[in-house]
């Protein structure tokens, strides 16, 4: 195979189809634009779907680009060799143009002809048929002509060079549905040992490595069954830095020529040399600067939020490294410069990323010293320490369990039941997953106990102002994070020390009181009858939460939120008000705490 550059292989594959007839499109945002149904841009044809469904494109009906893309599905395998958050994904379209056999022979033909694969060393898998949908035999025949072409006399079956599979492996459309259908993929085999007797191109292993995926979209997905979409759409995508990493036969995609120099920044930097951790950092530090890029801030909600996540796992790495101060502005600048080609939009933003980088590290810092201070009272009080106890610094602080166990070990504290942090662990994800599930839905997304808490001390205080102040009060934003409240809210003047007392004691009252939570599903309208005081009704589906604390005849709170929330209003500690601002005309803000 060819020897080729990053930005090289982007090249010859742009060209190759625009002297195809095909016209290039710009890469659209990471942010998708009109289309709420999913955080970020996780395919090239994402942005194309209207046209995929049949309006006309204003630029014609063979289209190609290198579309950037996020995926958060994988985010805790990056440290492999393989994954990223996010990369390029190469992509030509047919729409309702040429079909399966012009697709496969193109593809075929970029890959033997342009690239130079080895074609002994590829493999594709096509639909085998099921569900009442026939199998794609016009694949399985361009395939055949094709090996033959070059020498190869191909067979269908297992471990053959034409592998048919079902709905679960060669079925391609977004989870959220849409235009859909069977597509055929093509492998690399690297020349590895099988991982056992199971091993197939499908396999995971790293021993046959995707190089693109041709899907004949002709169905449409829409409220659980499948349509005849009336169109013989074609959608190819192909991962550039995976395609790169075997064009350059280097055994990770953070040693292709574009990443290499920020792996290495990032190696110089480090203590010690976990190859995971310092792959991370690359990874999620050139996720967040093309996140910035394109307009997303750091938050505790939607894209923000994974932008937050994103930038906090990176510096967590850097303390496993031993990496000391700050660190992420520097391996941000060298991400921009070599990626600065790639997207020119960073000649204009450059300067404001690598601030809003370097703010949210100093923030996380700060949240990471209230953790160790919180490890410092930990060990005052308490003989030994707990797994668990590991566990809530590391999720409510930041506290990287390595740091913590360091810390412990040259204190010569012991940790009792260690296993209680991979428990907490995953008792924490699966209520992530659960939130997170709620995503699509306009919900919020941090999970952290801490924020569960205070999403319910956030109701307690708001019935309470309400109660203290009047039924102007509603909500007009608020804001959480692991380490306080925030509410905004119209009041003319500002609150008397009485008022804020009166305030804190009714919400401490309802925390004394041990008042359950619970919801309950309602239609839109039904629910704002209930909460006439709702706001933000446009960001609500048809159907919503309405949260109560305490008896739902007569409740301390009811709101209409997507939560999560705690149980048992027991659960929250003491409530106490912080800070008291006035922001805008008549818009009051307070920031409180429980302690
Ligand atoms: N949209 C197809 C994929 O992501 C090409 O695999």
């Amino acid at each position: 195979m060819r020897h080729l550059k990053y930005k090289e292989l982007r090249d010859e594959y742009l060209g190759f189809f625009e002297n195809k007839n095909h016209i290039q499109i710009p890469s659209a945002p990471l942010i998708p634009e009109d289309d709420p149904s999913v955080l970020f841009v996780n395919a090239g044809m994402f942005p194309l779907v209207p046209f995929l469904k049949g309006e006309k494109h204003p630029l014609g009906d063979m289209l190609t680009n290198s579309q950037r893309c996020l995926r958060t599905n994988d985010i805790d395998e990056v440290g492999d060799p393989f994954h990223c958050t996010t990369f390029e994904m190469l992509g030509n379209w047919s729409l309702n143009r040429y079909f399966k056999k012009e697709a496969i022979e193109m593809t075929a033909q970029f890959f033997i002809e342009v690239l130079e694969i080895d074609i002994s060393k590829m493999y594709v898998s096509v639909f085998k048929g099921e569900e009442g949908i026939p199998k794609d035999t016009v694949s399985i025949e361009t395939w055949k002509e094709i090996f033959n072409k070059y020498g190869i006399k191909a067979k269908i079956g297992e471990n053959e060079r034409i592998q048919e599979f079902g709905k679960d492996s060669n079925w391609w459309g977004l989870p959220t549905g849409g235009p859909c259908g069977p597509d055929s993929e093509i492998f690399y085999d690297t020349g590895k040992q099988p991982c056992g007797k199971n091993c197939n191109i499908n396999c995971n292993c790293g021993k046959y490595l995707e190089l693109g995926n041709n899907v004949f979209m002709e169905y449409l997905f829409e409220n659980g069954v499948y349509l005849p979409l009336g169109r013989h759409n074609v959608d190819f995508g192909g991962g550039l830095e995976r395609l790169t990493t075997i064009s350059q036969q280097v055994s990770s995609v953070f040693d292709i020529d574009i990443y290499k120099p920020i792996l290495e920044k990032v190696k110089e930097i480090s203590k010690n040399q976990n190859i995971k951790s310092q792959r991370i950092i690359v990874d999620h530090i050139k996720a967040s600067t093309l996140l910035i890029m394109d307009g997303v801030l750091p938050s505790n909600t939607m894209q923000g939020y994974i932008l937050r996540r994103l930038l906090r796992r990176a510096i967590r790495h850097g303390r496993i490294l031993g990496i000391e101060g700050l660190f992420t502005k520097q391996i941000a600048e060298i991400c921009i410069n070599q990626f600065n080609e790639i997207y020119p939009k960073f000649g204009s933003t450059k300067d404001e990323i690598l601030q809003i980088i370097e703010n949210e590290e100093e923030k996380f810092i700060k949240t990471m010293e209230n953790g160790l201070k919180e490890l410092e009272r930990l060990i005052s009080r308490e003989e030994t320490i707990t797994g668990n106890n590991i566990f809530q610094l590391y999720e409510s602080y930041g506290l990287p369990k390595e740091v913590t166990e360091e810390i412990l070990k040259e204190k010569n504290i012991p940790v009792t039941n260690p296993e209680g942090f991979e428990d907490a662990k995953k008792g924490h994800q699966q209520k992530s997953r659960t939130a997170s599930s709620g995503i699509f839905k306009g919900g919020l997304a941090d999970t952290s106990e801490m924020s569960t808490k205070y999403h319910t001390a956030s109701h307690l205080f708001l019935a309470s102002l309400r109660k203290v102040l009047g039924d102007h009060v509603f909500q007009k934003g608020s804001n959480i994070t692991p380490e306080r409240l925030r509410l905004d809210f119209p009041h003319p003047t500002k609150l008397t020390e009485e008022e804020i007392k009166k305030v804190e004691e009714l919400v401490n009252s309802a925390i004394e009181k041990k008042l359950e939570v619970h919801f309950e599903q309602l239609p839109k309208e039904k629910a704002l009858e209930l909460v006439p005081f709702a706001a933000f009704e446009e960001k609500y589906g048809d159907s919503v939460k309405v949260y109560y604390v305490g008896e739902k005849e007569n409740p301390f709170s009811i709101e209409i939120c997507n939560g999560p929330h705690v149980e048992n209003t027991s659960l929250l500690g003491n409530f106490k008000i912080v800070k008291q601002e006035s922001v805008g005309s008549g818009i009051k803000r307070i920031k409180a705490i429980l302690e």
